[in-house]
């Protein structure tokens, strides 16, 4: 691409400089799962999450104003406006799963949310909470409370930012939970434009930024099996794998699997076939 300049390499996305303002994102299908990155790619992973997280910058402009310029014809690759990206992560959590049932178990607070006693593993919260986290440069993120986030960003930006994610979060689990997907929680990015106006960036509401549970397995006092990961997680587990790099190889039929799992999502979500979106990204935008 000699228009574009590779700037940096994320675990899922390569970046790249189409000028002063402006990035090109591109999805690649790389997976991850326990934190470390597979050897093993899902074919069109990229392009669901790419496809997605542009279904929802259409649909939540009126929330709050997105990075997204244009998609293109590859389906993965994404202009959009260079963002200065808060240095924290803006996370929902609508119910009680993984560090977030973690904190509360040894504690009965998340961040800082003081919770109802008794709540089980899965269960969905009296209302979605705003649980930020900071962004590790490496390993996993921690979970910080409001003091420590006002710290970071400033309160006025963080009372927005907050206010923000938990709409963006009600709007889209609502719409999910019809589709027989439940959003348990989810991450967004968020950062200012060039005029200093709080913008949400990077990737929004997609398996990989969110958890998916589906709705028809849903049973709250154990774990829940995920919506694309599951068959991933379970090979892995069936390995005995220590969850230290290098992850395994997976089998062509996880692989096979876990892309209709992703596809899956997309198609329930969007109300959009899969091969309508490959054959023209911007079926997504209307
Ligand atoms: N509009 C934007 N302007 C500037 N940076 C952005 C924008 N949108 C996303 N980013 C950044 O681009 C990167 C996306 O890459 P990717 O999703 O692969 O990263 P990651 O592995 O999830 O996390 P990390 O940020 O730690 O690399 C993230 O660092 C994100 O903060
Ligand atoms: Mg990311």
């Amino acid at each position: 691409m000699p228009e574009a300049t590779h700037v940096a390499s994320g675990k899922v996305r390569e970046i790249y400089e189409l000028d002063e303002s402006h990035l090109l994102l591109v999805a690649s299908d790389r997976i991850s799962t326990f934190d470390v990155v597979l050897p093993t790619e899902i074919p069109d992973k990229g392009r669901v999450l790419t496809g997605l997280s542009s279904f929802w910058f259409a649909r939540t402009g009126d929330i709050v104003p997105n990075h997204l310029v244009a998609i293109r014809a590859d389906g993965r690759s994404t202009e959009a406006r260079r963002l200065a990206m808060l240095p924290i992560e803006c996370v929902v959590r609508g119910y009680l799963a993984g560090s977030g049932w973690k904190d509360y178990s040894a504690t009965g607070e998340v961040c800082g949310h003081r919770l109802p006693a008794g709540l089980r593993e899965s269960d969905q919260l009296p209302a979605p909470i705003f649980t930020p986290a900071t962004k590790a440069q490496e390993g996993h993120d921690e979970n910080i409370d409001r003091a420590r986030a006002a710290e970071l960003v400033g309160d006025e930006i963080l009372a927005a930012a907050e206010q923000l994610s938990l709409a963006l979060y009600e709007h889209a689990a609502a719409y999910a939970a019809e589709r027989g997907i439940l959003i348990a929680d989810t991450k967004f990015e968020l950062g200012l434009d060039a005029d200093g106006v709080l913008t949400l960036g990077d990737e929004a509401l997609t398996p990989d930024s969110s958890r998916f549970w589906p709705a028809d397995e849903y049973e709250p006092g154990r774990g829940q099996p995920s919506f694309d990961k599951q068959y991933v997680r379970d090979y892995c587990e069936s390995l005995g794998w220590d969850k230290a790099p290098p992850a395994p190889e997976l089998p062509e039929a996880v692989v096979e699997g876990t892309r209709a799992r992703y596809v899956e999502a997309f198609e329930r979500l969007t109300g959009i076939r899969f091969a309508d979106y490959l054959a023209d990204p911007e079926v997504v935008l209307r």
